[in-house]
């Protein structure tokens, strides 16, 4: 029995490196995926992938989240094709780093506009549609949200990523009622896209893995098998929690 038969499934950012690796398991356990990307060329390149393996990729890019009406399409064009929505993963974001400082203004808003209103948006819209399925929300938060980083001014990502923490366990208060599940998920130094320039760095690589027990960068896969786990029914009596992922980063 595949762990998510049937289900309908939101994901954001599958033209990225978790959000890809979650389009695809998320297609090989049964459930039906509706993705989005700011990325046309990446997305298109997740469903490829899928389609490889005898899998369809819904969904569209470019598609803008930090816009709210483009949200809002998204999610009721997926309803009006699906018919419903079981899980909402807000996994999309994009941050820019600086010394508080030297931090912009523009830089400030843009990182709060990609890393959290967003989150905020997809909940919005999709909220009653979950209620009616009794669904879940799985919303990517980082460590950035538990610690400091000496590397990279994260100021606003910090920030930004601590709000996705708390927002989603007021959604988790405001859930319960009506059958909603909310969880966060903080993943420490991933594999991604996203982080390639600090990989392909050895000084950059060698201070994001100081503190790492695990001494490697954890695989998207590695996060995406734990939010899985989360939107199963397995999971049924999570919620309002934040699942740390980082190979031990916070251990110490
Ligand atoms: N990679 C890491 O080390 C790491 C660590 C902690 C948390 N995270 C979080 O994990 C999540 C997934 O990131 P990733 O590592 O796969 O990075 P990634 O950069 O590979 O993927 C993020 C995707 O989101 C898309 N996106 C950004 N803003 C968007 C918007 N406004 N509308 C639509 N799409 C948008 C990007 O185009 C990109 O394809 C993010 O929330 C990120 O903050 C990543």
């Amino acid at each position: 029995m595949k762990r998510l038969e049937g289900k309908v499934v939101l994901i954001s950012g599958t033209g990225g490196g978790q959000g890809r690796a979650a389009a695809l398991r998320f297609a090989r356990e049964g459930a039906i995926v509706v993705g989005c990307d700011t990325n046309r060329k990446e997305h298109a390149q997740t469903a490829q992938l899928m389609a490889a393996e005898g899998y369809s990729l819904y969904g569209n890019a470019p598609i803008d989240l930090g816009d709210h009406e483009q949200v809002r399409d998204w999610v009721e064009s997926a309803v009006a094709a699906h018919g419903k929505i079981d899980v909402l993963y807000n996994n999309a974001s994009a941050a820019r780093f600086a010394p508080v400082q030297d931090m912009s203004i523009e830089d400030w808003h843009f990182t709060i506009r990609n890393e959290v209103d967003l989150v905020f948006y997809a909940t919005k819209y999709a909220w009653n549609h979950l209620a009616k399925q009794k669904g879940v929300i799985i919303n990517v938060s980082s460590t950035a949200a538990w610690g400091g980083s000496k590397v990279a001014g994260i100021s606003a990502h910090s920030a930004a990523k601590g709000a996705v923490v708390s927002f989603t366990r007021q959604l988790a208060v405001e859930g319960a009622p009506v059958g909603i599940r909310a969880v966060s998920l903080s993943p420490g130094f991933i594999a991604t896209p996203g982080t390639a320039a600090f990989m392909e760095n050895p000084q950059a690589r060698a201070a994001l893995l100081d503190g790492v027990l695990m001494d490697r960068p954890g695989e998207p896969e590695e996060v995406v098998a734990m939010a899985l786990f989360i939107a199963s029914d397995e999971a049924s009596f999570i919620t309002g929690s934040d699942i740390v992922i980082d190979g031990g980063l916070l251990a110490i």
